[in-house]
């Protein structure tokens, strides 16, 4: 894989080309938009949520077009997703149910990350320099949709310490 200097980051792998370049990604915002539609046609999602006694955390793909894919998450209680991007992606993610820790920062941040929970029916956006760990923050299984535009094609994961920008581990391709 061809690597290239990210900020004060040289972990951070390159960006890869949208996988349809002729269709712009959409916004944060439109992200947002198509995770409260989703949250408000429960038939697009009821039939998983059935699902949400698994333990840990689980996933299905609930939508997929060119510009965009939506997914429900499942979360057990104190369930976490460390520190990851999202690759190109931008996205946003809704609560169903339950309530979602975030721990949120950027690629070449040497910030602390900052930190905010998500409770039932909150929903947040993001765009694709964004870096964050999420946990189930609530005492019953947390339901959420999420959604990522262009679909997801690489996720990374890092170790985030005080004073440095976050430090890539490893990427998985989607
Ligand atoms: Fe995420």
């Amino acid at each position: 894989m061809t690597s290239t200097l990210i900020g004060s980051n040289p972990t951070a792998p390159a960006p890869r080309p949208p996988a349809h370049p002729e269709l712009p990604p959409l916004s944060p915002a439109a992200c947002a938009t198509v995770a409260a539609t989703l949250a408000a046609a429960p038939q697009r999602w009821l039939r998983f949520a059935a699902t949400d006694a698994r333990e840990g955390r689980w996933y299905e793909r609930i939508l997929r077009e060119d510009r965009f894919e939506a997914w429900i998450l499942g979360w057990a209680p104190g369930h976490a997703l460390d520190f990851h991007d999202h690759g190109v992606s931008a996205g946003a993610f809704r609560v169903l149910r339950g309530a979602l820790l975030e721990r949120h920062t950027t690629r070449d941040s040497t910030d602390t990350p900052g930190q905010r929970v998500h409770l039932t029916g909150a929903t947040t956006a993001f765009g694709p320099d964004h870096v964050h760990s999420v946990t189930a923050a609530g005492t019953a299984p947390t339901l959420s949709i999420h959604v990522y535009s262009p679909p997801l094609l690489t996720m990374t994961h890092y170790d985030v310490a005080a004073g440095s920008a976050p430090l890539a581990t490893s990427t998985e391709v989607c």
